[in-house]
């Protein structure tokens, strides 16, 4: 690993001065890649939501709010945030198999463009509730199309045997039902089918089915005005330098060479870990070295309350030593100070000879960073610093 391709990209003395553990933010990163997106889509009848559950960091999302992108929504709490954000409610999505009453009632109340909805329960408490407020709910149905998205399985969503959307095999009978409540306004269908794709086989599978479906509707002369087709493209882990912005060419010419689209319809995305993955770095200081048994651990400032993502899916991220100047490559297990056996970044990693006091940067930890942080150990939340608020 080259110290000096890690000097080149953080602005290494200004970060020296701060205390750590914090997240840095790339606000060129973020821009670039908002652009790149804008470019693909140009042309094409496809609206993008930031998924926020990735990172609600509020510079964040006010960033993104602005670039005229739409929001993807789990919770009550979500509505809120991007609401205060600058979103408009027309744009915003909102998914979950468990929405309960106060969050749908949120929903209607801001007027949100659409409610993803997982089961027939979830259908007719929204159609009551929207009754009550006097409202129409606007709805997609969220299908489980039963494609293995090839990711891990704690973010795999679109198999038979996951929690989200509803059977292919109930499809007509709940379409049926949605168009006869009277305070439902069905608009399309919904599919997810996991996160951190990078195979883009699997989305190929799902224009297929996606087209299957809709000849299969549109026989029963049921037409939607729009499809969703969730989130999930990946980023690259092992390269952050290399592939700062993930390949949105070959994702979005999926779609436009796959997916069969009716005159008028609108295909909507809901993107996450692709839009800030790759802008955020988990920046933390080497507390000690130690050796135990012929083996050398450094261990950080920052621990899984800050980045849970190595602990709870055995994930990598690059990880540089911002400081060390030294040639020589040595051998550590990277861990964090938290009393959990789990709290390591990294196996036999290869790091400049290191030594307390180092400043260390976690790499591509933009999406599901901070916003999974906790207080574990009675632990303070990292905060986050921007690029374009440093004096350098
Ligand atoms: N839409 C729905 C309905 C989702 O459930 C998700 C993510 C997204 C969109 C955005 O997916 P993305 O483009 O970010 O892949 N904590 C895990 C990822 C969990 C993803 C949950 N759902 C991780 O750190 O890898």
């Amino acid at each position: 690993m080259s110290n000096d391709k890690t000097n080149h990209q953080f602005p290494t003395s200004s970060l020296q001065a701060i205390s750590t553990p914090f997240y840095y933010y790339d606000m060129d990163v973020l821009h670039e890649t908002l652009d790149v997106i804008k470019q693909q889509i140009e042309g094409f009848p496809f609206k993008i939501h930031y998924a926020l559950k990735a990172n609600g960091n509020y510079r964040i999302i006010s960033e993104i709010a602005q670039g005229g992108i739409g929001a993807d929504l789990v919770s009550g709490g979500e509505i809120q945030a991007a609401c205060n954000a600058g979103f408009k409610p027309q744009e915003m999505t909102y998914s979950g198999v468990g929405k309960t009453d106060w969050e749908i009632r949120l929903g209607l109340d801001k007027e949100i463009g659409c409610f993803n909805v997982e089961s027939v329960p979830e259908l007719e408490v929204i159609n009551a509730l929207a009754g009550e407020m006097e409202k129409t709910a606007h709805i997609a149905l969220r299908i489980n199309p039963n494609i293995d998205a090839h990711t891990h399985k704690y973010i795999t969503t679109g198999t038979a045997e996951n929690k989200f959307g509803i059977a292919i095999e109930d499809l007509e009978t709940i379409v049926n039902q949605a168009i006869a409540l009277p305070h439902i306004d069905l608009r399309g269908l919904h599919f997810h089918i996991g996160s951190q794709i990078t195979s883009m086989q699997p989305y190929v599978m799902l224009c297929e089915t996606v087209n299957r479906i809709h000849d299969r509707m549109e026989s029963l002369g049921i037409h939607f005005p729009m499809l969703n087709m969730g989130g999930g493209l990946g980023i690259d882990y092992s390269d952050p330098d290399g592939h700062q912005i993930p390949d949105f060419k070959q994702y979005f010419d999926v779609f436009k060479r796959h997916l069969k689209l009716r005159p008028g319809q609108v295909v909507h995305f809901e993107l996450g870990r692709s839009i800030v993955g790759q802008c955020g770095s988990l920046v933390c200081r080497t507390i000690f070295v130690k050796e135990n048994h012929n083996k050398k651990f450094v261990i950080l400032d920052a621990g899984m309350t800050d980045l849970i993502r190595p602990a709870l899916y055995q994930a990598h991220h690059e990880i540089q030593n911002l400081t060390s100047r030294d040639t020589a490559i040595d051998t550590y297990d990277i861990v964090g100070p938290v009393c959990e056996s789990s709290d390591v970044f990294a196996l036999n990693c290869c790091l400049p000879v290191t030594r307390r006091g180092d400043l260390i940067a976690i790499r591509s930890a933009g999406a599901y960073g901070e916003s999974m942080s906790s207080t574990y150990n009675m632990r303070s939340l990292p905060y986050s610093i921007f690029s374009d608020h440093l004096q350098v």
